[in-house]
C-alpha cells in the first residue's frame, strides 16, 4: 500500500512514523518531508505549494491514500484536485477549510449554531474599528481575517497596542491581502485546551486532548509561536468536561457544517478556553495541531490509518479508539531568534542513542550531504513517553539535554503541571 504525506514538520514526522509502525507493508512518500521523514519515508521534490503536480505524482505513482498536514494546501483546494483525479485523500474540501481560513466566517458559524465563544464585532473599516477600540475594555483580541501563518492575532493590552496592530492591517498592509477585515473579539481568560475529532460527514470520533504551549518564552511569556512544546492527557479535562465539550460544540459544529450543505471529512481542531463560564472556542482548525500529533499519537493503540479511511468511506461509526494510560510530553528545540527571523543549515549534534520511550520528531531540518542541519524556526520535537506526565517530561528533558546546535533554544516549563 502507498501512502502519501504531505508537509514538512514534526506533525508530519509523527503521521509517518505512526503508520509505519502499525502498516509494515506501507510503502510511505512525503512532500517535501523533512531529513527525519527521509529516514521512514521517500522524500518527493516538488514545491508544496504545487498541488496541481503534487496530484500528477499521487496518480502516476498509484497512492493508495494521501494526507495532508498543513492547512494551506486545504485552503487552496487540494482536496478538491485529488478528487477529480478520483484519488482518495483525507482532508476537508475547499469549502470546508473556510472554517479555518476566515476568522470571520467561522465566528459567524458559530453566532448562528449557539457554539460558545467570546462577544465578538467585524469590520473592514479602518475609522470603525478605531471607534470599536475606544470603547472597549482592554485587553482585547483583534484577528485579521486570513491565513496568517500564526501572526494575525493580537493581544492587544492598551489602547496604543490595538491601533499598532490595525495600522499593520490597514495601513502597512502586512498581510499583503485586499481583503482587510477583522474581527475585534473579547478576551477570554483561563486554561487553554486542543480538542481534536476526525469527522466523516454525520459522524465522528473524538482523539484525547492535548496541551500546547504557544508563548515562546517560559512562563508564557513573549510572541505567540507555532507551539513550543505539549503534553496528553491533560488532567485539568475530566470525562465530563469532554463530554459537555462534545455536546455542546462538537455536535453543533457537525449539525452547523451540515445545514450549510458542507461535507466535511477531515481532523477539525477546536481551540479552546477552559473559561469561569465553560469551555469556549478560540478559533478552528481544519488539520492536526503541531506539536499536539506528537504527543496524541504516541499514546493511540488503534491504527491511525484504519480510522482516516473509514472517515472517507463514511464508516467512521464502526471505529473505536483505544488510548494507552502513557503520558507523552513534546518539548521543541527553536531556532535562536524564533519566531523572529533566525539562520538555518546550522549542523545538530547529539540525535542518536535514542532510549526507549524517547522519539525525536523532526520540524526543520535537512540533509547536508551526511549532516542534518537546521532548516527552519522550529526544529525538533523531543517527546518523551512515560507512566505519569512527571515521568515522560524527565524523558524528554534527559534527551534535549544531548542534542546541541549553535544558538538552539527551548522552553525549560513544558508540562510542569500537578497531576
Ligand atoms: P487563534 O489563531 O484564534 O487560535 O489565536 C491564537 C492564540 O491567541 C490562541 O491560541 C490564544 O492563545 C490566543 N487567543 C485567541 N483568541 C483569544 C481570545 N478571545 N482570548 C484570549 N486569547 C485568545
Ligand atoms: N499548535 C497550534 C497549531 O497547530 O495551530
Amino acid at each position: 500500500m502507498k501512502i502519501l504525506v504531505v508537509g514538512s514538520g514534526g506533525r508530519e514526522h509523527a503521521i509517518c512514523w505512526k503508520i509505519a509502525s502499525e502498516v509494515k507493508s506501507a510503502t510511505l512518500y512525503a512532500v517535501p518531508g523533512n531529513a527525519g521523514i527521509g529516514e521512514i519515508a521517500n522524500l518527493v521534490d516538488i514545491p508544496p505549494d504545487n498541488l496541481q503536480e503534487i496530484a500528477s505524482f499521487a496518480k502516476r505513482e498509484k497512492i493508495d491514500f494521501t494526507i495532508v498536514g498543513p492547512e494551506l494546501p486545504l485552503a487552496d483546494g487540494i482536496v478538491d484536485i485529488f478528487k477529480k483525479k478520483k484519488l482518495k485523500i483525507f482532508g476537508p474540501s475547499q469549502k470546508a477549510s473556510t472554517l479555518e481560513a476566515s476568522k470571520v466566517w467561522a465566528k459567524e458559524f458559530m453566532a448562528e449554531n449557539n457554539i460558545p465563544t467570546g462577544k465578538f464585532c467585524v469590520t473592514d473599516d479602518f475609522i470603525n474599528a478605531k471607534k470599536i477600540i475606544e470603547k472597549s475594555a482592554f485587553p482585547i483580541v483583534i484577528k485579521f481575517d486570513g491565513l496568517a501563518a500564526g501572526k494575525g492575532v493580537s493581544i492587544a493590552q492598551d489602547y496604543k497596542g490595538a491601533m499598532f496592530f490595525l495600522e499593520d492591517i490597514f495601513e502597512k498592509n502586512i498581510f499583503s491581502s485586499k481583503n482587510k477585515r477583522v474581527v475585534i473579539e473579547e478576551f477570554l481568560s483561563g486554561e487553554e485546551l486542543s480538542y481534536f475529532v476526525v469527522a466523516g460527514g454525520d459522524s465522528f470520533i473524538s482523539l484525547a486532548p492535548a496541551r500546547d504551549y504557544k508563548r515562546v518564552y517560559d512562563g508564557d511569556k513573549g510572541p505567540n509561536t507555532g507551539g513550543m512544546g505539549c503534553y496528553s492527557p491533560v488532567p485539568m479535562c475530566s470525562q465530563e468536561l469532554e463530554k459537555f465539550i462534545e455536546k455542546k460544540i462538537v455536535i453543533p459544529t457537525i449539525r452547523g457544517l451540515q445545514k450549510r450543505n458542507i461535507e466535511y471529512v477531515g481532523i477539525i481542531y477546536f481551540g479552546l478556553m477552559i473559561t469561569d463560564r465553560g469551555p469556549e472556542v478560540l478559533e478552528y482548525n481544519v488539520r492536526f495541531g503541531d506539536p499536539e500529533t506528537e504527543v496524541i499519537l504516541p499514546r493511540m493503540a488503534s491504527g491511525l490509518l484504519e480510522i482516516l479511511q473509514a472517515a472517507v468511506e463514511g464508516e467512521l461509526r464502526r471505529q473505536t479508539i483505544v488510548w494507552k494510560k502513557e503520558a507523552a510530553v513534546d518539548v521543541v528545540i527553536a531556532s535562536g531568534g524564533y519566531p523572529g527571523s533566525y539562520i538555518t543549515g546550522v549542523p545538530i549534534t547529539g540525535l542518536d542513542s535514542i532510549k526507549p520511550d524517547v522519539t525525536i520528531f523532526h520540524a526543520g531540518t535537512k540533509k547536508k550531504n551526511d549532516t542534518i542541519v537546521t532548516s527552519g524556526g522550529r526544529v525538533l520535537n523531543v517527546v518523551g513517553v512515560g507512566k505519569t506526565l512527571k515521568e515522560a517530561r524527565a524523558k524528554a528533558y534527559e534527551k534535549v539535554d544531548t542534542i546541541f546546535f549553535k544558538d538552539m533554544f527551548y522552553r525549560k516549563d513544558i508540562a510542569a503541571v500537578e497531576e
